[in-house]
């Protein structure tokens, strides 16, 4: 593998860094409690003059209430950020809560009303009955952004999704679904296709449980466009689209319907890792809804890198780990550096091939979570380069995402920018306009140094890897998943 190393200048400076200053990166999972008013952050380098828009970012970053704490990094309330490029080497940071009905309640009683991913549903045995009768979903978008026919919204694993504005970040309401369709969990990851449709999919409960593949517009009216039945629903954080077909991988990790009703335990506490059961694989044809499926090896998997058509088959690539990870991602634990292994999750590829009982599995090169890919090469398939965020391995002593690497499919060869003592996490890719080659643009990533006084924002060049310019972030933003970038 060939490696590109570049130092931080700041980290470099910290590389024998004391056990107090190594818990400087850890500062991304301190609770930030005060939104920032909107200040000039501070450019080293020179930003390329096309990029004019904002990066959104909107992850977790309350975990600690008066009374109580949340106790997983996925949970914490979130808060927005922009980061507005305003074309002229400036660049101007602002931040502001989501206001989410979850915020206020847990905020005025100190504690998490709504549970979380593995935070239970707070007040005991009362709060338990009355969650049977009226069953609490959160509606703290603080896992993905999504623009829905223009209407920008924050999501989270439910079917509650909140709708803000990409400028002022104020929030707008929540999303009120127009339709009839009963689906508590939607994918926290929607998908928009080629021709701009927004998609997702959900699950429904009941005598039989339903997978829901939904297309849906601004004012809140989604379509059924295909249902799988299935015996218990997998855990479901995102699905994939190629250019005819929604890829849905049914996890191991399963979901005990009851549980949702009457438990008012964590989100996790819902589902049971049942790997002899295996996966299933559906491909849903966009066109008309027919589904086919395939058999798996038992999956957990978050995140797709791509899926496209290749003759008759249908490729879909993955990042797959090889059983829950609730634990690694603790709040605590990861405030006191715990390794986590889930920052090298193994990228697979499975062929779908028709008449196929079973997909089949096929190892690609690199290990890595947050995958990026350029989105209109991936959708006219397939997409040549892989950019995500990776950790050194378990020997090296790596505990978190801590580099942004590149995967070339064309040659194998994956180039790799680390960090020292530092955090680094998805490398969103924004294309330079007009773009004649796939990879001309550049890459965002959000970092924090032991050394660092704030958050930096890198921005590197998508092709090289090579930094064009540093942001400096007057706070540290606390660490969250995904961002977005919204054109000027
Ligand atoms: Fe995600």
């Amino acid at each position: 593998m060939a490696a590109v190393v570049e130092t931080n200048p700041a980290a470099a400076a910290a590389t024998a860094a004391s056990a107090a200053g190594a818990a400087g990166r850890r500062r991304g999972f301190l609770s930030q409690t005060q939104a920032t008013s909107p200040v000039d952050a501070v450019v080293h380098g020179r930003l390329p003059d096309w990029l004019r828009g904002s990066l959104l970012l909107n992850g977790p970053a309350v975990w600690d209430l008066s009374a109580a704490s949340y106790a997983h990094w996925f949970d914490g309330l979130a808060l927005l950020h922009r980061l507005h490029f305003g074309g002229n080497g400036s660049v101007r940071y602002h931040s502001r809560f989501l206001d989410s009905e979850d915020a206020r309640l847990s905020r005025s009683r100190g504690r998490p009303e709504f549970g979380g991913y593995d935070t239970p549903v707070s007040g005991g045995l009362l709060s338990r009955i009355l969650h049977v009768f009226d069953p609490r979903r959160t509606d703290n978008g603080c896992v993905v952004l999504s623009v829905c026919d223009g209407q920008w919204q924050a999501h989270t694993e439910s079917d509650r999704v909140m709708r803000f504005d990409p400028v002022t970040l104020a929030t707008i309401g929540e999303l009120r679904w127009a339709d009839r369709l009963a689906l508590p969990l939607m994918a926290a990851h929607p998908c928009v296709d080629s021709q701009g449709r927004w998609w997702n999919v959900g699950v429904r409960f009941g005598r039989r449980c339903e997978y829901v593949l939904v297309s849906a517009d601004r004012r809140g009216e989604r379509r059924a466009r295909a249902s799988i039945v299935t015996e218990r629903p997998g855990y479901l954080h995102a699905f994939a689209l190629s250019a005819r077909h929604a890829l849905i991988w049914e996890c191991a990790w399963r979901a005990h319907p009851l549980r949702f009703l009457f438990a008012g335990e964590s989100y996790a506490k819902h589902f049971d890792w049942l790997p002899a059961k295996g996966s299933r694989l559906h491909a849903v044809s966009l066109a008309d809804g027919s589904v086919s499926s395939w058999d798996a090896p038992p999956l957990l998997v978050f995140h797709g890198v791509q899926a496209y058509e290749r003759g008759k088959d249908i490729v879909l690539d993955l990042c797959l780990h090889s059983a829950p990870v609730v634990e690694e991602f603790a709040i605590e634990r990861l405030r006191a550096g715990g390794p986590s292994e889930a920052a090298r999750a193994r990228h697979t590829r499975f062929v779908l091939s028709p008449g196929a009982a079973a997909a089949r599995e096929e190892a690609l090169p690199g290990r890595f979570e947050l995958p990026q890919v350029n989105m209109k090469a991936a959708l006219a398939g397939p997409a040549r380069y892989v950019w995500a965020a990776s950790a050194a391995d378990a020997v090296q002593g790596g505990s978190f995402f801590d580099r942004t690497i590149k995967l070339d499919h064309a040659s194998s060869r994956i180039t790799e920018r680390a960090y020292a003592n530092a955090v680094a996490l998805e490398p969103l890719f924004v294309p330079a306009p007009g773009a004649r080659a796939e990879d001309d643009g550049v890459l965002l990533v959000h970092t924090l140094a032991d050394n660092d006084a704030g958050s930096v924002l890198r921005v590197l060049d998508a092709a090289t890897l090579d930094e064009r310019a540093a942001v400096e972030l007057p706070v540290v933003v606390p660490f969250g998943f995904h961002g977005a970038w919204a054109k000027a």
